[in-house]
């Protein structure tokens, strides 16, 4: 095995399992917005707002490409999968875990964060909508699909592993 990507919206738990999983399959874990941030040098709606949505989302198909470690878990961004380059770039070089959960648990955990500027800017209806556009891109770019839903970090991190 090579990388391990956790995929899904924003809040869907990709970090926490993240962090979970490292000492269960011995590989480090990297969560990319962190990444992104110590690699630019600007807070994520900092990226947003200096160089728009497209701009970050070349910085994070350039960090799929040139990231150096090879056996890692990495927590991606929630847009990531939007692009057909970098569903390529994650299958190719890795096992895709595409964390799921109901969108009432995502509202419950994002909807007052301040960091994720793709919330601060939409309503809950309007984020709905996102969350069910994308869902097909996530099923596309993943090997498996785990389900979140009244389970337990534990048992989502021993299921991954
Ligand atoms: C985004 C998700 C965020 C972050 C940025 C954009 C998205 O990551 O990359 O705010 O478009 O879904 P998380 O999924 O880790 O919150």
């Amino acid at each position: 095995m090579k990388k391990v990507y956790l995929v899904g919206f924003m809040g869907s738990g990709k970090s926490a399992v993240g962090k979970r999983l490292t000492p269960l399959v011995n590989m480090p874990f990297y969560d990319m917005d962190a990444e992104i941030v110590k690699m630019i040098g600007m807070t994520i709606p900092q990226i947003f707002e200096t160089y728009g949505e497209e701009g970050f989302r070349d910085i994070e198909t350039e960090f799929l490409k040139t990231f150096p470690d090879e056996y890692c878990i990495i927590a991606t961004g929630g847009g990531v999968p939007m692009r057909a380059e970098n569903r390529e770039l994650m299958k190719s070089s890795g096992l895709v875990f595409y964390l799921n959960s109901t969108f009432r648990d995502i509202w419950r955990r994002v909807s007052t964060d301040p960091n994720r500027p793709i919330v601060q800017k939409s309503t809950r209806e309007e984020l709905e909508i996102l969350f069910n556009k994308r869902k097909a891109y996530y099923m596309e770019s993943a090997h498996f699909k785990v389900e979140t839903t009244n389970r337990s970090l534990h048992e989502i991190s021993q299921y991954v592993a």
